[in-house]
């Protein structure tokens, strides 16, 4: 394999004599008095998305040597060749193609099998959505990570389009905390469970669909072929399941990337056939965005070289993520799993130890929950955490003064963030809430805040179908990019396998009688005593 890592280009050199000279004393305040035009040269518009970039750390010189590592890095010939189906999951021997899941009929890789999956899986959603028909009340979702993340996070963000009969529930826990109250609200006759797994073999959630089998057969339900589907790659072991109705995917899915697949299921059901349609028309304009767009118009590439850029540079270790719009309360936990099991890996493509960061720690909550909360670390914490915002210019209820609110948090919040207070300003300020037992400069200490701190506010319409099909795919694409940069597979995960091994080995010494702790380590064995004792 002809591969560069990054950290050996001309461009890296240079970003660090950027870095040096111009990047780590960046003001933003400075910055936008200097350049009028600094909103205009920052900002840019993909589908669906416009994306201010401008109270971010950075310049158009960095812009430009930034684009230079990723031509250095040859990321549009990764990008290419990840969109025309090579096995870039090396170490899997996989293609990655969810892209071909949202490519119109006849244009994408496999277009025949998915297409032929999709309107199979559509015109079965639109069955179980005829209520009266169907019978069908409630839908559990029966899956975890990949298998779960996407349809919990698109579910409730769509929650407008949703069919207003139907409830959706989403398992996903070995906890039996999460199934049980579930399945007290249900009825068998009336429910419909599918079962979402890439492999159908993971652990939790064979164990979770084995207890809503037994569940439904203890309480009078008899038809499991009815009442139970399949969405995986593994038919076979779904039919053993006793489950007759599957929809299935490919390897060349990955479970992080799987939403748009059979795993969708549920989103289907819920918002319906052409609402889903509409969410892969979003992602498949991002797609063509990305592989089109000139990089330095190329808003996936752009975030995740300035991903790159305050991993590397910078040096942050975190970005927190603050969508204003309830919705997308799941999103941050989904960002967490593409970002974190994609590009949390400290090993280059041929198999060397990397002695670069990778993946920063993803977080966040809807704002304004958030400002409630750990906003105040944001703010005036000692750590620098760039903050993305997202935010829609037309909600999806009624409530305008309501929406006003929201926005005038997420503009101030990101104002705030870059503009910070000065103790002079502080001092000036009266504090009628502070300790009249201080003197006055320490009150205005602690209530003045050091600014310049970064942030990208992401603007969308309005969270349609559409919309939210392209800030998905936008977020993919950017995780492609800064793994791509960084030279590691972002499209295996191993890191969960050590974990799921020792569970197995542990699990008959916490089931079995004598609980054997010989050959553990001290702090486990102990642990393991104290449970069983
Ligand atoms: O956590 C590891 C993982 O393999 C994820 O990548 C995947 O999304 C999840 O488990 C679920 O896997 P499956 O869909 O095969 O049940």
């Amino acid at each position: 394999m002809n591969f560069v890592r990054c950290d050996t280009t001309v461009a890296w050199t240079a970003l660090q004599g950027h870095y040096e000279a111009h990047g780590r004393d960046l003001d933003l305040r400075e910055a936008f008095a200097r350049d009028p035009q600094r909103f205009e040269s920052l900002a840019l518009q993909a589908p669906e998305v416009f994306a201010d970039l401008s109270k971010n750390r950075w310049d158009l010189m960095t812009r430009k040597l930034l684009v230079q590592l990723a031509q250095e890095l040859g990321l549009e010939a990764r990008r290419d060749a990840m969109l025309a189906g090579e096995a870039i999951n090396t170490t899997e021997g996989r293609a990655v193609l969810h892209t071909a899941l949202r490519a119109p009929r006849g244009q994408g890789p496999h277009s025949a099998e998915v297409h032929g999956v999709l309107d199979r899986m559509l015109d079965f959603a639109e069955q179980v959505r005829d209520t009266a028909a169907s019978g069908i009340r409630d839908v559990v979702n029966i899956g975890i990570g990949g298998s779960d993340l996407g349809p919990q996070m698109v579910v409730p963000a769509l929650d407008a389009y949703a069919h207003p009969g139907l409830a959706m529930h989403f398992v996903s826990n070995v906890d039996g905390h999460d199934i049980t109250p579930v399945l007290r609200r249900l009825k068998p006759e009336t429910t419909l469970f599918i079962v979402a797994s890439k492999t159908f073999t993971t652990q939790e959630t064979m164990a979770n669909a084995a207890v809503a089998r037994q569940w439904f057969l203890d309480n009078g339900g008899n038809d499991i072929a009815r009442h139970f589907v399949g969405a995986t790659t593994n038919l076979a072991a779904a039919a053993e399941f006793g489950i007759h109705t599957t929809f299935g995917f490919w390897d060349w899915v990955g479970g992080r990337y799987s939403l748009w697949s059979a795993i969708g299921l549920p989103i289907a059901i819920a918002i319906g056939s052409e609402h889903f349609r509409a969410l892969l028309a979003g992602a498949h304009a991002m797609d063509r965005h990305f592989a089109d767009a000139p990089l330095e118009a190329n808003l996936p590439a752009l975030l995740g070289l300035l991903d790159v850029w305050y991993r590397n540079f910078h040096g942050f270790t975190s970005r927190s993520v603050a969508p204003y719009h309830q919705g997308l309360k799941r999103l941050p936990a989904y960002l967490q799993q593409l970002e974190m099991e994609s590009n949390g890996k400290c090993v280059d493509l041929v198999g060397n130890t990397l002695p670069y960061g990778t993946s920063p720690v993803v977080w966040g909550e809807p704002g304004t929950n958030g400002q409630h909360a750990y906003f105040q670390m944001l703010h005036q914490g000692t750590d620098v955490v760039p903050l993305e915002f997202i935010a829609v210019k037309r909600p999806t209820h009624p409530h305008a003064d309501l929406h006003a609110k929201a926005l005038a948090n997420c503009l101030a919040q990101s104002q705030a963030l870059m503009l910070g207070k000065t103790t002079d300003a502080a001092l000036g300020e009266s504090a009628p809430t502070a300790s009249a037992a201080l003197d006055k400069l320490t009150v205005a200490r602690h209530r003045s805040f050091p600014g310049n701190r970064p942030s990208t506010t992401l603007l969308l319409d309005q969270l349609t179908p559409r919309a939210l099909g392209a800030l998905i795919a936008l977020y993919e694409h950017r995780v492609f990019t800064s793994g791509a940069i960084w030279g590691i597979n972002s499209f295996d995960q191993w890191g969960v396998e050590l974990g799921k091994a020792l569970a197995s080995a542990l699990l008959p010494k916490l089931t079995g009688a004598t609980g054997d702790t010989a050959g553990l380590d001290g702090s486990t064995a102990g642990l393991l005593a104290r449970i069983k004792g």
